[in-house]
């Protein structure tokens, strides 16, 4: 569920018109129900309470400073994946004890910082990056708690460009790589190897694959203890996929009812912590993007919706081929039969579409449109391609709206750069 519906007609965010945002920021826009993201957080805490789990954000989904301190006061830790995202997450004020950092390609810097503001765990993807972590480590004269991310080898039905866990992706360690590491331990002695972390890929709506890779993490620990590595924490990863059109992904509490089952003889919550790093399932149905009907064209098979939002603001459609519903902000009886349309930006690229061959009612010049269940990987994922300004994200909170960070100008665009004389 999320707090984007319709009242006679107009669609609102929370209650807040979203006609009226539009009105008062412009076209296109990232508009985020904070209630949503904490809805969902709260869910999905609430189903796993059993086993007092850490729930971190991958706050690659989406990394708003005013989203994720909503979800920071709410509780949650983060999810890392680079020094930016460390000093993103900073600024929220999460306790450092909650943030995980996962990457295969961790800079010595990211790791300096990383265990200079003390984080919880590094998820650990090469033996390779042991040696540096335990270097750091050992200069900065700290015990860094790591865990290594194990790659179960299973392959989940979702996009291959985001299937994380399978033989032949960069993520993660075979088992018996992983197990050799565990066995020599004592190798690196600034490392305090006390996890197992998973994560098998995104956008994942069955069970299953997730019930296979966690069973075989768990005879992983089992291994790994029975010859006296103490491991202490199990992360599962991200991954649990949303509706974005017609699938029927599982519920927070079915997600638990399957999982938790799984860590009966490892008295989870005691001898065994849970974590959990989940970035869509909190933040996909939190947000829309709010964009404009700038012309309309008809070609001989179809119409063509010409919007003010383009692949530079959403890319999911141009790259993963991904679905994202449109509706009008204001539905407007009779105009006429659906028709077989593509919704298009105004960037130079025939894959710049946000909706392919939908049947939809014909929008005229004027019309405000919502993208649907963009709050994850949507902003996050925007750029200046053809030098257009990054849009708004504008946040709703019961009957308010507030800016969270602004529309960029023409000015931004060009903030960074220099005219080089000497090479003219
Ligand atoms: N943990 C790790 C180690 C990850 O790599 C990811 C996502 C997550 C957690 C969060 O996964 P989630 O719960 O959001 O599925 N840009 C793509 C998705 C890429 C996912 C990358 N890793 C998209 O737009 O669909």
């Amino acid at each position: 569920m999320h707090r984007f519906s319709f009242k006679h007609n107009e669609l609102y965010c929370e209650d807040v018109p979203v006609r009226t945002i539009a009105q008062a920021v412009g076209t296109p826009f990232y508009l985020y129900s904070v209630g949503t993201f904490l809805d969902h957080y709260r869910k999905l805490k609430e189903a796993f309470k059993a086993a007092k789990p850490l729930i971190c954000f991958s706050m690659k989904a989406n990394s708003n400073l005013t989203v994720l301190s909503a979800l920071v006061r709410s509780g949650s830790g983060l999810d890392i994946v680079s020094g930016g995202e460390l000093f993103r997450a900073k600024k929220t004020g999460v306790d450092p004890k909650k943030i995980v950092f996962a990457s295969v390609g961790k800079t010595r810097e990211e790791i300096e910082e990383a265990i200079g503001c003390g984080i919880l765990m590094f998820n650990v993807e090469s033996a390779a990056e042991l040696e540096v972590l335990n270097d750091v480590a050992g200069k900065l004269k700290t015990l860094q708690k790591i865990a290594i991310r194990l790659n179960p080898d299973v392959a989940p039905d979702t996009h291959h460009y985001i299937t994380t866990g399978g033989k032949a992706n960069k993520f993660g360690l075979d088992r018996d790589t992983a197990y050799q590491l565990f066995a020599s331990a004592a190798r690196y002695p600034h490392l305090r190897f006390s996890g197992v972390h998973i994560h098998i890929g995104s956008q994942i709506t069955d069970a299953k694959p997730f019930i296979k890779a966690i069973r075989r993490s768990l005879d992983f620990i089992d291994a790994v203890r029975a010859i006296g590595c103490p491991v202490e924490s199990m992360n599962i990863g991200g991954g649990l996929g949303i509706i974005y059109s017609k699938e029927k992904p599982q519920t927070a509490r079915e997600f638990a009812g399957a999982v938790l089952p799984l860590f009966k003889k490892h008295n989870v919550g005691k001898d065994l912590k849970l974590i959990l790093e989940p970035g869509r399932f909190v933040s996909g149905n939190s947000g829309i993007l709010v964009t404009k009907v700038l012309y309309r064209k008809s070609a001989p098979t179809k119409s063509f919706l010409i919007v003010d939002a383009g692949m530079n603001d959403l890319i999911r459609p141009a790259f993963y081929g991904a679905y994202h519903e449109i509706v009008p902000v204001v539905k407007v009886k009779k105009r006429g039969a659906l028709r077989n349309t593509d919704v298009v930006g105004p960037i130079c690229e025939s894959g710049d579409f946000l909706a392919k061959d939908r049947k939809m009612a014909l929008s005229r010049a004027g019309d405000l449109l919502a993208v649907m269940s963009c709050g994850a990987y949507g902003f996050v994922m925007s750029s200046n391609y053809n030098s257009r300004p990054r849009v708004p994200e504008i946040v709703v909170r019961g009957k308010k709206f507030f800016t969270a960070r602004r529309r960029e100008t023409r000015e931004d665009l060009v903030r960074l750069e220099t005219i080089v004389e000497e090479v003219l």
